[in-house]
């Protein structure tokens, strides 16, 4: 476990690195952002986010929550992706949830958390929405990193119900919105693979909210 005290030291430690390999590292870096990805991923300490991509300092505009949900009447995760979308016109939305996530294994058991509720009724609600599927895995392990991948594609399509992610979408094309799942016990990023068009186009008579006469 690391020390309190260190951490200020790790700090200049890494300083030091920064500038050894660029003097102006810091220069350029105060210069601005222009990150091309948005990443949503779990605040579980476990999952990294930029070192587990091996990506640098303003590549990657992250925005971490517990079991990385994206909610409709969330304030903080609408302006991370608004800011992201109009501001920073970054070209991929990626997902990332994790095996072993300690909030959907807690969805997955019926108990009063108090404060944490109403966040892990969303995950109770993607159970519910695949209650078929999930229902049909015996294996309790199976059901949970499936319960896992779902969230993922839940929150993909919760992103693109998004007004400014839609807007973006009719103008530019752009951002595309990628599903991914990091494997604790692999270390590994697993590309579900997801089809966000045509997972779109299913689901589009009720979201889409481009103006009938354009
Ligand atoms: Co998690």
């Amino acid at each position: 476990m690391i020390n309190f005290k260190e951490l200020f030291k790790n700090n200049e430690e890494w300083v030091a690195q920064k500038l050894s390999i660029d003097i102006n590292y810091f220069e350029k870096l105060a210069k601005g952002q222009h990150p091309e990805y948005l990443y949503i991923g779990c605040a579980d300490s476990r999952v990294t986010a930029e070192e587990l991509m091996g990506a640098e300092p303003g590549e990657i505009f992250v925005h971490r929550n517990i079991a990385n949900l994206v909610i409709t009447t969330d304030n903080n995760v609408n302006a991370v992706v608004q800011y992201a979308v109009e501001f920073l016109k970054v070209k991929h939305i990626i997902i990332c949830g994790h095996y072993e996530c300690g909030g959907v294994k807690a969805a997955m058991n019926p108990t009063d958390m108090g404060q944490l509720n109403s966040w892990l009724q969303t995950l109770r609600d993607v159970y519910r929405f695949h209650r078929a599927e999930l229902d049909g895995i015996d294996e309790t392990q199976k059901r949970f990193d499936r319960l896992v991948e779902l969230n993922v594609l839940e929150q993909c399509l919760n992103v693109i119900k998004i007004d400014h992610v839609q807007r973006s979408w009719y103008a530019t094309g752009f951002p595309s919105v990628h599903g991914w799942v990091f494997d604790v016990r692999t270390g590994k990023l697993v590309d579900l693979g997801l089809d966000m068009e045509k997972e779109f186009a299913e689901i589009r008579s009720i979201y889409d909210l481009k103006p009938l006469n354009k």
